[in-house]
Parts: structure tokens; sequence; C-alpha cells
């Protein structure tokens, strides 16, 4: 087993989906200058990959094996990164709530998340690293100096995704959006491996209440605290 490398300038954020993990580790990189891990991205590029393949979620070995060979890259846009899966521009697609719920029954796979464990860590240097992600305070970075757990209810987390989708002019009925985040909590929860739960000495902090800019005052002065 390889031993996490211990990287000083290190902010994990775990937390469930739709809780904003996203938005709070870009302001935090704008602040601090230090890229971000969406870690979700590789599940999800693994699930792009696996359908495009027609792999079934079951198929554990076939898709240990797309996880090895995952041929990735990324590419700064002027509307933040873009995603290419064997060449093809795979941005948007990776985003779909198809490949998001593909995502989660794909990283319940030990073998893939054992394949993206090593791709993770690998990007930690002395550059500094913002680590967004379900498992990066507990497995993949667990002696990062500052870890972040949010969270918020699953009605509040729907009610934020379903302005987001609206705002894209995206239709979708908010009860669905429910049930889906509900599902994956429940499958992100319950898996054997690396299951999604804060890391033992992670600052959490319920976002249900908060704004977002309430939340990101709060991110700021723990990271303040931290590394000055
Ligand atoms: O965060 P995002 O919604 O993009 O992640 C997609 C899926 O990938 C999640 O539902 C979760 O099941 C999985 N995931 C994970 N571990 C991570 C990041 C994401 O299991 N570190």
């Amino acid at each position: 087993m390889t031993i996490a490398k211990s990287v000083d300038k290190l902010i994990t954020v775990d937390g469930p989906s739709g809780v904003g993990k996203g938005t709070i580790c870009l302001l935090l990189s704008h602040q601090l200058g230090w890229p971000v891990l969406d870690s979700g991205a590789l599940y999800r590029l693994t699930a792009c990959a696996a359908m495009n393949d027609g792999i079934s979620e079951h198929d554990h070995e076939a898709l240990e094996k797309i996880a090895i060979a995952l041929d990735v890259r990324f590419e700064s846009g002027a509307d933040g990164l873009r995603y290419f899966l064997r060449n093809e521009d795979v941005s948007e697609k990776i985003r779909e709530e198809a490949t998001g719920n593909m995502a989660s029954k794909v990283a319940a796979v030990e073998g893939v998340r054992a394949a993206l464990l090593e791709k993770q860590r690998s990007l930690a240097n002395e550059a500094g690293l913002i680590a967004d992600g379900r498992d990066m305070g507990t497995v993949v970075f667990p002696n990062a100096p500052l870890k972040i757990y949010l969270t918020a209810s699953a009605e509040e987390r729907a009610e934020r995704r379903f302005k987001q989708l609206k705002d894209k002019g995206i239709d979708v009925n908010i009860r669905d959006l429910v049930a889906d985040l509900t599902a994956r909590d429940e499958r992100d929860s319950n898996r054997k491996v690396a299951p999604l739960k804060p890391a033992e000495d992670a600052v959490v902090i319920d976002t249900t209440e908060l704004s977002v800019a309430e939340v990101e005052a709060k991110v700021l002065q723990l990271a303040q605290q931290c590394f000055s």
C-alpha cells in the first residue's frame, strides 16, 4: 500500500451531492491561487467511458480496466476546465444526471477506486491543492492539514440544484431531484469502500441555513488560521 504523501498546502472538501463543494472550492482556489482537484469528474469520466463502451454497472472487472486505462485530458477554457475523453470533449456530457448516476455506481467498485487513487494523490504538490470529493479527507489525503466537510439537508440541496438547472433553462421536477440526491447519498454512504463520511479531524459545516458568502467566509477563516 502506498502511504499518502504529506503535503503542507492541502485542503480537502468533502460532502454529499449538491452541497456546494464545487462553488466553495472555486472561491478558495481564487483566493489562495491553488488548483482544484475535482475527483468527482474522474468518476464521471470513468462512467462516461463505460457508457460509451456499453459496459454494465455490474461488470466490475471491465469497469476496473476502464479506470486503469482512463485516457483523459484537461484543458482550461474561457468557461473553466474542459474535459476530454479519448480526445472527445465531454465537458457537458459528464455533468448530465445520467452520467452522475452511473458515476455513483462505478464509484462503489473497489478496483475502480484503487485505480483512481494514485491518479488523485499524484496531483498534490508544493503549489497547493484543494481536493473536492467524498473521501478526500478519509482515504486519499488522510494527512491533509485542513479538512472540511460540508453538509445540508437533501431538500435544501435539491432546491439549490433546481435553481442551477432552471438558470440553464433545464426543466426538472424538484421531487425527482430530492429522490435522486437521496438515492445517491445512500449509495455513497453505504458502500464498503471509502464511504462518504467526515474524517474524524474534519471541520463539519452545516450549510442548510447559510449563504454562499457565509460559507466562504467560514472556510477562508479556517484556511487563514491553518496556513498563516
Ligand atoms: O461530485 P460529483 O457529483 O461530480 O461526483 C460524482 C459521483 O462520483 C458521486 O455521486 C460519488 O458517487 C462519486 N465520487 C466518489 N468519490 C469522490 C468523488 C465522487 O465516490 N471522491
